[in-house]
């Protein structure tokens, strides 16, 4: 039986402005899930503005976002949970190892303690 298809994210009719600039203007999409999807555009059409409403970094003007369903005004908490970018240039702490590095992003996101040495194990081929 085919797989149905859901939409991991929606983005219906999205707007941010800064002052006179119209950084995103009315702008909609969707990305189903395990789908592939390039964001592409010149240099300010609005791509940064948009992963950034997404993410839940930036507070959009108007128009809609679901992340797995669920709208980011009415749970930013759960949808931020959802949602991980990796950014154009390294965020990387140099004075961490990679160990820790990860360590320190694993718990941003709430994996401490024996679930983060689950996952390390997992990640590292050992289980
Ligand atoms: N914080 C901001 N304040 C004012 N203008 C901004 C801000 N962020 C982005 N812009 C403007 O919004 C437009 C879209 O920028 P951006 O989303 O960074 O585009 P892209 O990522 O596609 O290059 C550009 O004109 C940019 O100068
Ligand atoms: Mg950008």
């Amino acid at each position: 039986m085919k797989k149905v298809e859901r939409n991991i994210i929606e983005v219906k009719h999205l707007k941010k402005h800064f002052g006179q600039v119209k950084a995103v203007d009315d702008v909609s999409f969707c990305v189903k899930e395990g789908e592939l999807f390039a964001f592409l555009g010149l240099n300010g059409a609005g791509k940064s503005t948009t992963i950034n409403v997404i993410a839940g970094i930036l507070q959009k003007d108007s128009g809609t976002v679901l992340i797995d369903g669920i709208d980011i005004d009415a749970h930013s908490e759960a949808t931020k949970t959802k949602v991980g970018i990796v950014f154009q240039n390294s965020v990387l702490d140099k004075k961490l190892t990679a160990y820790d590095n990860l360590s320190l992003k694993a718990a941003l996101y709430g994996i401490r303690g024996k679930e983060f040495l689950v996952k390390i194990k997992r990640i590292n081929g050992l289980t």
